[in-house]
């Protein structure tokens, strides 16, 4: 790796068996101790699970569909990214922590940190939370390639080294199957709205109908139909503000593989060969026994 690179790559650190940037690591306290406020919205996913396009749809109905108002930023700038931090002595110098106490209420947030990293302070202000889980396989493949074009994760190998961390939770934010399973659990005891990727994908429609009534937004059927439009995966993939071709310039290579990749059910079944398939599912059923989660791995 040339001294560039290498000074990208963040080293990983771990909060409480879960692994972390070292930064954030390192900010652990802070992000731990950050004070929620009543009326924040959080929106959390295990990485790759459509967050972005969650962050938009939720941004859109807020705005009450005026399409300026949400190029005003990036996803990125506009909903504070809790628990990223890149020192300032970096040119990509972040801190979600900043960025959310400057920001004036009503604040909407990101992360992806399991349930039991969140900080006590969403639970105690009784915060409203919306959970957006997407099938391993389709999640999986889209982290892979988000590693390959995205050189402050580690390489990820071929697609069989890369599976291995992931069934075995070694990749950023831990393991996939403890968290859709954390918050699935925690969902009964909080005001969390939780979705499925692959739900929206089916019908947007009906799944931005959800996320208002959460939001206690009646917006009119013009407006809804507008915010269907300018979230589809075409329109964001073109959108500078959503496309992330504008944030992390020299971190995130494009040309690898776009940030917005595919955005579709079942590409899993072009990476997947029937060997790992099979090795794969047998893990799932074993990790997966002790809940009532169900995923669509196809449409
Ligand atoms: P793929 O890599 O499978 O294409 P996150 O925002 O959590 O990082 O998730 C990124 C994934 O969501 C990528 O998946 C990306 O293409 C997909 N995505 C982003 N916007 C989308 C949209 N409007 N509709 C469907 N998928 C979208």
């Amino acid at each position: 790796l040339s001294l560039e690179e290498n000074m990208l790559r963040s080293e990983m650190g771990e909060v409480q068996g879960i692994p972390v940037t070292k930064p954030t690591c390192d900010i652990w306290d802070q992000v731990w101790n950050f004070k929620a406020r009543p009326d924040d919205l959080l929106v959390a996913t295990y990485a790759k699970a459509g967050t972005t396009w969650t962050q938009e749809i939720v941004d859109m109905i807020q705005q009450n569909g005026d399409i300026e108002k949400c190029r005003r930023a990036s996803t990125y700038k506009r909903h504070p990214f809790l628990e990223w931090y890149i020192p300032d002595s970096s040119p990509l110098g972040y801190s979600g922590l900043k960025l959310a106490e400057a920001m004036p209420s009503p604040r909407t947030m990101k992360t992806h940190l399991p349930v039991q990293l969140v900080p006590p302070s969403f639970w105690e202000q009784n915060c409203k939370i919306i959970y957006v889980a997407r099938n391993a396989k389709d999640n999986l493949v889209s982290y892979y390639h988000f590693h390959r074009m995205n050189k402050v994760l580690p390489d990820p190998g071929t697609i069989e080294e890369f599976t291995e961390k992931f069934m075995n939770g070694e990749v950023l934010w831990g393991s996939w199957y403890d968290h859709v399973k954390g918050w699935w659990k925690a969902k009964d005891k909080h005001r969390i709205l939780y979705l499925f990727y692959e739900d929206m994908k089916e019908n947007p429609k009906r799944e931005i109908q959800k996320i208002m009534k959460f939001l206690e937004k009646d917006l009119d059927e013009e407006v809804l139909n507008k915010i269907i439009y300018n979230t589809s995966f075409e329109i964001m993939k073109d959108n500078p503000m959503t496309n992330y071709t504008k944030d992390f310039v020299g971190v995130m290579d494009h040309s690898v593989s776009p940030f917005m990749r595919k955005g579709s059910v079942g590409d899993w079944k072009n990476y997947f060969t029937v060997a790992l398939n099979k090795k794969f599912d047998q893990d799932y059923k074993k990790k997966m026994a002790d809940t009532s989660l169900v995923f669509r791995m196809e449409l």
